[in-house]
C-alpha cells in the first residue's frame, strides 16, 4: 500500500511517499520519497511561531515539495521496476475540476496557480504522470488551525485531481508512530502491546496507555505548558534563538563537558543556580512546566541585578555571560529530564507494559534520550528477561514533525484494520453534492488520542 502524505501542523512544511506490506506479524515500511521544508529560521527572530505567517509559508512550498518527493518516487519506480510502473497520466484538466479545485484552495493564496501551474505547466505534448498512490493522508490536528488548513486543502484538491481517497491524520497517532519507519532502510516494524508512548513536543506532554493501535488512554499531561514550549520559551529568557530546545541542549552540554572549569569560574560560584523538580511529589501521571519557566525568569532577573551591581554587566537588557547561560541550560534540562523518568517510571510500575515508546520534537534531545536508555536498562536488570521493556525511539530525524510519521501511520491503521479505510477515507466526490472541504475534514487544533 502507498500513501502519500502531507505534514502542516505547525512550522514543517512536509510531503512523504510511504509504502507499508504486511510481514508476519508486523508492518514493513519503505519511504520513497520525502520533502520537508522548515520555517524554522522564518519564525526564529520573532521567538516564536506566527501561525498566519506559517500558513502563507505552507501555501507558498507545499507544491515544490510535493513535486520533489513526486520526483524521487519517479526515480525509484524506474530503477526498481522500470516495466511494471504503474501510474496515473494527468489529461487536461477539465474547467469543472479547476473550478472545484480552485474553491477546494479559495483561502490559500496562490496556492491554487501554482498547483495548476505545476501540473498544467509541462512541454507541448508532455503530460504530468502520477507515479502509483492508493491514498493521501493529512495531518488534521493537534496543531496551529491556520497552518492546518493549507495541508487539509491541498490534500483534498489533489484528491479531487487524481479521485484518491483523502485520510484524516491525528499528529500525536503519527508521533507514536514515528519510531517503526526510518528514511534509511527497508525496516520491518512491530511494537509489543501492551506499551506506555511518552509523547513530548511543542504541543504536548502526555503518557499514553496503548493497547493496540488505535486504542489509546492519556494517562498524564500537562496541566499548563507543553515541555517543547517550555524549552522555548526559557531559551527567549536566555536570550537564545528558536526553537529552543537545541539551543538548550547544545549549552548544557557545552557545560557538562566543561563541568571542572565552571565549578572554579568566580562568577558561577556566586549563585544557587538549583531549579524546581514540578509535581514530582505528585501521585498521578500529570506535568506542570509553568512553574519551572517563571523560576527561570526570577533566576535571570536576580543574577542581572547583581552582575549590573557588580558592573560585569551594564545594563538589564544585556545577556547572561555565556558561562552562565550554558550552566542555567543544563539545570533546566536536568530539572525537566528528571521529572519526565521519574513520571514514567511511575507508569510503568503501575501499568503493565512490553514497550515504552518515545515520540515528538524533543525526543530529538540527546541527554533525554540518554536517561530514558539508562532508565530502561536499570529496570530491565531488576527484571526476569520475559518481562523486559522494549525502549522504542526515533532516529533524530524522525522524532520532529515529518510527513514520513503520518504516511507511516496511514500504513499501519489501514493494513491492520480492514474497516479502517471504509471507516476513514474521504471520499472528495462528496463536494459535488454542494458539501465544502469544511463537511469533509475539519482542522482541530485540539485533537485529542
Ligand atoms: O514535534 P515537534 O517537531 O512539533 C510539535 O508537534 O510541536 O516538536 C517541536 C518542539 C519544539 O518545542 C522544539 O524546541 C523541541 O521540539 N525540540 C527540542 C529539541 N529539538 C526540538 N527540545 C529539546 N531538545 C532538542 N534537541
Ligand atoms: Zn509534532
Amino acid at each position: 500500500m502507498r500513501i502519500l502524505a502531507i505534514e502542516t501542523s505547525c512550522d514543517e512544511t512536509a510531503v512523504a511517499l510511504v509504502e507499508g506490506n504486511k510481514v508476519g506479524n508486523g508492518t514493513s515500511f519503505k519511504v520513497i520519497g520525502n520533502a520537508l521544508y522548515s520555517q524554522a529560521e522564518t519564525h526564529s527572530e520573532f521567538g516564536g511561531v506566527f501561525p498566519m505567517l506559517a500558513k502563507r509559508e505552507h501555501a507558498k512550498n507545499i507544491v515544490s515539495l510535493f513535486a520533489s518527493c513526486i520526483e524521487q518516487v519517479r526515480s525509484y519506480d524506474k530503477k526498481h521496476s522500470p516495466n511494471d510502473v504503474k501510474r496515473q497520466i494527468l489529461e487536461t484538466l477539465s474547467e469543472e475540476t479547476k473550478k472545484k479545485v480552485e474553491k477546494v484552495l479559495e483561502r490559500e493564496d496562490d496556492l491554487y496557480e501554482d498547483l495548476i501551474l505545476f501540473l498544467e505547466g509541462f512541454k507541448e505534448g508532455e503530460k504530468f504522470e502520477l507515479p502509483h498512490i492508493d491514498a493521501i493522508a493529512v495531518t488534521a490536528g493537534p496543531g496551529l488551525e491556520p497552518t492546518l488548513w493549507v495541508g487539509i486543502s491541498f490534500a483534498i484538491a489533489l484528491g479531487v485531481i487524481f479521485d484518491l481517497p483523502v485520510l484524516p491524520i491525528n499528529h500525536m497517532e503519527g508521533h507514536i508512530a514515528s519510531i517503526l519507519s526510518s528514511d534509511s532502510d527497508d525496516s520491518v516494524g512491530t511494537i509489543e502491546f501492551p506499551a506506555l508512548a511518552l509523547l513530548i513536543s511543542g504541543g504536548h506532554t502526555e503518557i499514553v496507555d496503548i493497547e493496540s493501535w488505535g486504542s489509546y488512554k492519556v494517562i498524564g499531561r500537562t496541566k499548563d505548558d507543553a515541555i517543547g514550549e517550555a524549552f522555548d520559551k526559557v531559551a527567549r529568557i536566555l536570550g537564545l534563538g528558536y526553537p529552543g530546545g537545541p539551543e538548550i541542549s547544545k549549552r548544557a552540554k557545552e557545560h557538562r563537558d566543561a563541568e571542572l572549569i565552571h565549578k572554579t569560574n568566580p562568577i558561577l560560584a556566586d549563585f544557587d543556580l538549583t531549579l524546581p523538580r514540578p509535581m514530582l511529589k505528585t501521585l498521578d501521571f500529570d506535568f506542570s512546566f509553568s512553574g519551572l519557566k517563571t523560576a527561570v525568569l526570577y533566576l535571570v532577573r536576580d543574577i542581572k541585578k547583581k552582575l549590573v551591581e557588580k558592573g560585569i554587566l551594564a545594563s538589564y537588557e544585556e545577556h547572561l555571560p555565556k558561562e552562565i547561560v550554558s550552566a542555567i541550560s543544563a539545570e533546566f534540562e536536568h530539572a525537566v529530564t528528571e521529572v519526565l523518568v521519574y513520571k514514567t517510571s511511575k507508569a510503568i510500575d503501575q501499568i503493565q507494559t512490553k514497550t515504552l515508546i518515545l515520540g515528538g520534537g524533543v525526543v530529538a534531545n540527546d541527554f533525554i534520550r540518554e536517561s530514558f536508555a539508562n532508565l530502561i536498562d536499570d529496570i530491565n536488570k531488576q527484571r526476569m528477561e520475559m518481562d523486559a521493556i522494549a525502549l522504542r525511539i526515533p532516529p533524530i530525524k524522525q522524532s520532529t514533525d515529518n510527513a514520513v510519521m503520518i504516511g507511516t501511520i496511514a500504513c499501519v491503521r489501514a493494513l491492520n484494520d480492514e474497516q479502517y479505510m471504509s471507516q476513514n477515507a474521504i471520499d472528495t466526490k462528496k463536494l459535488d453534492q454542494g458539501l465544502q472541504v469544511s463537511d469533509l475534514i475539519v482542522a482541530d487544533g485540539n485533537l485529542s488520542l
